[in-house]
């Protein structure tokens, strides 16, 4: 039997997995570490803590197994992120992180330059500011000393397989987040590249996702037990491993990812581009296939924000009990009627990507009255974090995307009531899978793709990947059908106040705020 490693480089922790060639999970493990957020907007991470936990992930694996029948290993992660390297391969500053929003102002002025419609025209994408290149550009205006040494950049993922192999190799669906790749003809957009002066020897070179680029370097084996010469094989940016790690590799099946943020992903044999790039436009990790995408920055993560903040009560009974925080949460929002009596929750906390590329959007409740209860604040939480991917969802079935059912996975998604609750607010079936394990999963797929164990990644996730479950819409949708335009209304109401106050704040963090009106 032959056996395929899947290594998903994370915002909190690297997940290793370890699977047969049938797909059975033989084991799991995802040694953690921190981000920081040195300043408000800011997410910066230390790319050698992502490589100690890489090995210590990796040696947990190859405990129980003789390693010298695994044929492959395949790369996932956190996309987005900038890791900046000298000529001698050393880290020269922090990751700054895909949740990272300092570069507004970089985003509008690099946009400028090349023009609204080109940039899209050749990105697939607006600039945005979690995206890499103004990442670049904002180390570029604001941290000479290290831009001058730059010889390398990549995402993270790309930095675990440098450490892995000594070599530089990315993927086209991860890069197609860094606002440097023309996303249509899958490669770099020197067009960008030139404008910026940025030179294309800074760039790893760029492959499908399923092939093998490079071999574990008897360094690496030396660390890790891993077999010197190993193929490891290109990947993807963590949704597209993650949607072929739940099967969304042909048309018709859309899959929503509940885990900190929120991701609606739909497959497509074409390249089409939603016309005002609301929806991201990248290439999949199943070779020359696209796919639309959705991103909600604080999905689970609102609600984790909620439950750490406000319900200490049930935390408390989650330490003396062993009961789930929230479990108790949801068995009482359960109780509450749908539309939360009119209570409604914007799930900006940290800004938003889709449908508005915000930075400064912030979480609100609206609509609070004194019958409300602690109740209806979680119910209004699971519905607005609903409502948003909704948004998501919209914006698809406008370009005629019509699923006939939508893979939920993720933390979020192992809630019965917030199942429903999607079903409902879709108006759509929506099914789970039995792979739980998301992109590592799918990284270890693609590992068998490259190394030769499935012929194709449709073939892959058909041998591998199968329906557990199915909840329909039910009696709320006409419910949620008339709650969802009063949440759709809010932040074009409240966006000009969202801004004003994001000025107040900044004029109060520079001593300026006397000078106010
Ligand atoms: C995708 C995105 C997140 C990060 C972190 O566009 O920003 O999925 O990759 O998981």
């Amino acid at each position: 039997m032959a056996y395929l490693i899947g290594i998903d480089v994370g915002t909190s922790s690297t997940k290793a997995i370890l699977i047969n060639d049938s797909g059975q999970v033989i084991k799991t493990v995802a040694p953690e570490y921190d981000f920081h957020t040195p300043k408000p907007l800011w997410a910066e991470s230390n790319p050698l803590d992502w490589w100690t936990a890489t090995i210590a992930a990796i040696k947990s694996l190859l405990d129980d197994i003789d390693a010298s029948k695994i044929v492959g290993l395949g790369l996932t992660g956190q996309m987005h992120g900038l890791v900046c390297l000298d000529k001698d391969g050393e880290v020269l500053r922090p990751c700054i992180m895909w949740n990272d929003q300092r570069t507004a102002d970089q985003c509008r002025e690099m946009t400028a330059r090349i023009g609204d419609d080109d940039v899209i025209a050749i990105t697939g994408n607006p600039i945005l500011p979690g995206f890499t290149a103004p990442k670049l550009r904002w180390i570029e205006e604001n941290e000479p000393e290290v831009y001058s040494r730059i010889d390398k950049i990549l995402l993270p993922k790309d930095y675990i397989r440098y450490k892995l192999s000594g070599e530089f190799f990315t993927d086209v669906s991860d890069a197609s987040g860094t606002s440097l790749l023309d996303v249509q003809q899958r490669r770099w957009a020197h067009y960008i590249l030139n404008e910026f002066k940025w030179p294309m020897s800074w760039l790893p070179e760029v492959t499908e996702s399923t092939e093998a680029t490079t071999r574990i370097s008897s360094d690496a084996a030396t660390v890790t037990g891993l077999p010197s010469g190993l193929p490891i094989i290109a990947g993807g940016g963590d949704q597209a491993a993650q949607a072929v790690g739940c099967g969304i590799v042909r048309e018709g099946i859309i899959s929503t990812t509940l885990g900190t943020s929120g991701v609606v992903f739909a497959h497509s044999d074409e390249y089409r581009v939603e016309t005002k790039g609301r929806l991201h436009a990248f290439c999949h990790a199943v070779p020359g296939k696209w796919h639309l995408m959705g991103v909600m920055l604080s999905a689970g993560g609102s609600y984790q924000w909620y439950r750490n903040q406000l319900c200490q009560d049930e935390l408390s009974r989650e330490k003396a009990t062993g009961s789930d925080s929230y479990e108790i949460l949801n068995e009482a929002a359960a109780k509450v009627p749908p539309g939360a009596e009119g209570l409604l929750f914007l799930p900006y906390l940290s800004g938003e990507r889709t449908p508005y590329p915000d930075p400064n959007a912030r979480g609100s409740f609206v609509g609070l009255s004194l019958r409300h209860t602690k109740a209806h604040l979680t119910r209004a939480v699971l519905e607005g974090v609903s409502y948003g991917l909704n948004d998501s969802l919209e914006l698809m079935r406008s370009m005629g995307i019509a699923p006939e059912n939508i893979v939920l996975s993720g933390g979020g998604a192992k809630s019965p009531l917030w199942r429903q609750m999607l079903a409902d607010v879709f108006n759509t079936r929506c099914t789970m899978v039995n792979a739980t394990e998301g992109a590592a999963y799918g990284a270890a797929l693609l590992a068998g793709v490259g190394a030769g164990v499935y012929p194709s990644v449709e073939d892959a996730c058909d041998r591998t990947i199968s329906t557990t479950q199915e909840v329909d819409p039910g009696d709320n949708v006409p419910v949620y059908a008339d709650f969802f335009p009063r949440y759709r209304n809010l932040y074009p109401a409240l966006r000009f106040e969202f801004e004003q106050m994001s000025d107040t704040l900044q004029a109060h963090e520079e001593g300026r705020w006397f000078t106010q009106g």
